[in-house]
């Protein structure tokens, strides 16, 4: 993939290769039991921003990984996530009825088809990564446990926990940060993890300042969600804005106010750019994400 094409036009190209892997690594339509698979690919195809799967294409040209491996992971981790939000959505947890711009699975669907949407998409991201046919054995282990680990309970089950004990309590900022770093970071690290684990060698000293990187784009990545849960429109987001003041959560928002959440989203992506500054070129679209994640508007 073109290391001089504009960034635009690399997030184009790894679109195509993340919608392509994802409609071939869910099950198809019409297989039975066909309402389950259906409010499946209704919840993974055809809307989100992809972030993850970028991360994990950008990482992919630190180590120098095949496309084909990088697709796989990026499908996998992306599964992982679309379970999480449809979970996250559920009346249960934060009640929400619009996401990526559509009804929420328990609307569009029911309940129960929710909860098992969630529970196979899981499932089918180890499947779909612990079939992948180049990695070497050991490595492919080492990439299952970095998703596995990141998406459990000492991941973002355990920040989506820490973030349910939390309605109407006064976090301290080290407290929100920790919630912050589990419950969206984990996954977004994880993702930084594969590309990087998916190609050549990764020396000590890289592996630590990927991970330097990744904790600051984590962190960077739930304080603007939660400054656009804020001040941006639902129409804008794809989903329910201001819900968090609504539902009474302890955000970076409602803890250090907007101006100083804004401030700490520009103090994280410059740690951001300074762990990349060993990989020279070849950080390149990793530093594009960071500037990405905190720029965006929905
Ligand atoms: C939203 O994630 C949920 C969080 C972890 C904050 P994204 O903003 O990446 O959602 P999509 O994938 O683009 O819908
Ligand atoms: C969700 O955080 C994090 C997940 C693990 C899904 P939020 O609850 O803030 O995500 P949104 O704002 O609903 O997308
Ligand atoms: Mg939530
Ligand atoms: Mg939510
Ligand atoms: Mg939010």
């Amino acid at each position: 993939m073109s290391m001089t094409a504009s960034f635009d036009g690399w997030m184009q190209t790894v679109q195509v290769h993340v919608e392509d892997a994802l409609e071939r690594f869910l099950p198809a339509a019409g297989t039975d039991p066909a309402r389950l698979h259906e409010a499946m690919r209704y919840t993974v195809l055809g809307g989100g921003k992809r972030i993850r799967p970028l991360l994990v294409f950008a990482a992919g040209q630190v180590s120098g990984a095949e496309l084909d491996v990088l697709a796989r992971a990026a499908a996998a981790v992306e599964m992982i996530h679309a379970y999480s939000l449809v979970h996250d959505d559920m009346p249960c947890m934060d009640d929400d009825a619009l996401r990526r711009g559509k009804p929420t699975v328990h609307i569009a669907y029911d309940e129960a088809t929710a909860l098992l949407v969630g529970d196979a998409l899981q499932a089918q991201a180890f499947d779909v990564l612990a079939a992948d046919p180049i990695v070497p054995p050991a490595r492919l282990l080492a990439m299952l446990r970095v998703l596995a680990g990141a998406a459990g309970s000492g991941g973002m089950c355990g920040g989506q926990a820490i973030d349910l004990d939390s309605v109407g309590v006064s976090l301290t900022q080290a407290q929100l940060e920790r919630m912050h770093q589990l419950k969206t970071g984990a996954l977004l690290k994880a993702s930084v993890m594969l590309g990087a684990l998916a190609g050549r060698d990764i020396a000590d000293t890289e592996q630590a300042a990927l991970a330097t990187y990744s904790n600051a784009v984590g962190l960077a990545f739930q304080v603007v969600d939660d400054v656009l849960d804020a001040t941006a429109d639902s129409a804008t987001l794809g989903k329910t804005a201001g819900k968090d003041a609504a539902a009474n959560k302890p955000t970076y928002v409602s803890i250090l106010g907007l101006d100083a959440s804004r401030a700490l989203a520009q103090t994280l992506r410059g740690q951001a750019h300074e762990a990349l500054i060993p990989f020279g070129e070849q950080g390149r679209r990793l530093r594009e994400l960071a500037d990405l994640i905190v720029q965006r508007k929905a």
